[in-house]
């Protein structure tokens, strides 16, 4: 089987293709602007073809690559909330436009899609826990740019599905719960304030022994899943078993990795204080509440709560995550500090 998969360095894409050369006989062919996750040892393996680039402008390239590969995930997105604000439409263009070409050649020349969704389609719905095939997307007004990342990736999805339902593209998407895990952000990016996920933003605060800021008090609550997890779910989705994982869409997410923003803060504190590390650089920093739109600007809103059901992942994949949330946080943190070495 031959993969192809740009943004083959990003957070998923790295852990994935990892795991893909380890485990399996199959070929990947990569494309990404970086390839600063991309260890040596993969750059080298016969089995991985990376190109070093920009995909809107090696668009003749991709479409072969569409064309030559069995399956295509692609998985080049803007992720992080504070661009959604900032470059909305960089966001637009990469999440929905670039990937919109990807999709048309996937059903062009009739090949398997995996593409991924994003549990911020779901925004604000008040259901116990989100379900695939039934819960509403509610995201809020236009004013609140936030939900550009949202919306185009649920439009995607939707055409998608549109492509299916007329013309039998073969599609699974899948939808990351705040998957956690080494590798997540770029560590020096956490500095400029909003410019990471909340786990890598605490530990950074942590390190560098300044206040964790929770954002509008910090009551807000996410279920983090570990990286490894995810991945397992990916791979589950490649191998498609009885193929049934066709034209169905699951979420990989912990609904036992639930917690609020302070829990989590208090979570990775205490972490950090059992750690050697600690002894020679305590963390006396604390928390503070900061508001949202002065943290973020005024076209941030908020998603007080997300929990991901998992039933049908359970029963047509046989997926369910097997890392706690403690480990989850005790590994992403460490993989931090060790980079950081004994400064
Ligand atoms: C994330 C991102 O949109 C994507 O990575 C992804 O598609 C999706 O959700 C996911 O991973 O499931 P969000 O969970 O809001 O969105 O992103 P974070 O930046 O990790 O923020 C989580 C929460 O922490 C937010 O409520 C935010 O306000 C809060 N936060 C963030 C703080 O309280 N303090 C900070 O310093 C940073």
């Amino acid at each position: 089987m031959r993969i192809f998969i740009p943004g083959v360095n990003g957070f998923i894409g790295n852990a994935l293709v990892r795991r893909i050369i380890a485990e399996t006989d199959w070929y990947v062919t990569g494309i990404d602007v970086d390839k600063d996750r991309l260890e040596r040892e993969l750059l080298t393996n016969d089995r991985f073809e990376f190109h070093h680039g920009d995909m809107s402008i090696s668009r003749e390239w991709v479409e072969f690559q569409v064309k030559r590969c069995d399956v295509v995930i692609p998985l080049a997105a803007i992720a992080i909330p504070v661009l959604y604000i900032e470059k909305p439409l960089k966001v637009f263009q990469l999440d929905f436009m670039e990937n919109l070409h990807i999709v048309e050649h996937a059903a062009r020349y009739e090949k398997r899609i995996i593409f991924p969704s994003t549990s911020e389609v779901y925004g604000m719905v008040g259901d116990a826990h989100f379900r695939e095939d039934e819960s509403n997307c509610v995201t809020g007004p236009i004013n609140k740019h936030r939900w550009i990342y949202s919306c185009a990736k649920q439009l995607l999805d939707r055409v998608i599905h549109a492509y299916r339902y007329e013309q039998g593209l073969n599609y699974t998407l899948f939808r990351p719960f705040n998957w956690t895990g080494p590798g997540l952000d770029r560590i020096e990016q956490a500095h400029k304030i909003g410019h990471s996920r909340v786990v890598t933003k605490f530990i950074a605060n942590i390190m560098h022994n300044e206040p964790i800021n929770l954002v509008d008090g910090g009551e807000q609550r996410r279920c983090f899943t570990y990286l490894d997890d995810g991945i397992e779910g990916m791979m589950r989705i490649i191998r498609n078993k009885d193929n049934k994982a066709d034209g169905e869409i699951f979420n990989l997410g912990n609904p036992n990795g639930d917690l609020s923003m302070r829990e989590l803060a208090d979570l990775l504190i205490g972490l950090y204080a059992a750690h050697p590390r600690a002894k020679k650089f305590p963390f006396t920093a604390g928390t503070r509440v900061v508001d949202g739109k002065t943290y973020y600007g005024a076209g941030y809103q908020d998603i007080p709560m997300r929990r991901p059901s998992i039933d049908k992942a359970r029963e047509l994949l046989g997926w369910e995550p097997q890392t706690s949330l403690e480990d989850s946080m005790r590994q992403t943190l460490n993989w931090f500090l060790d980079l950081d070495g004994d400064k």
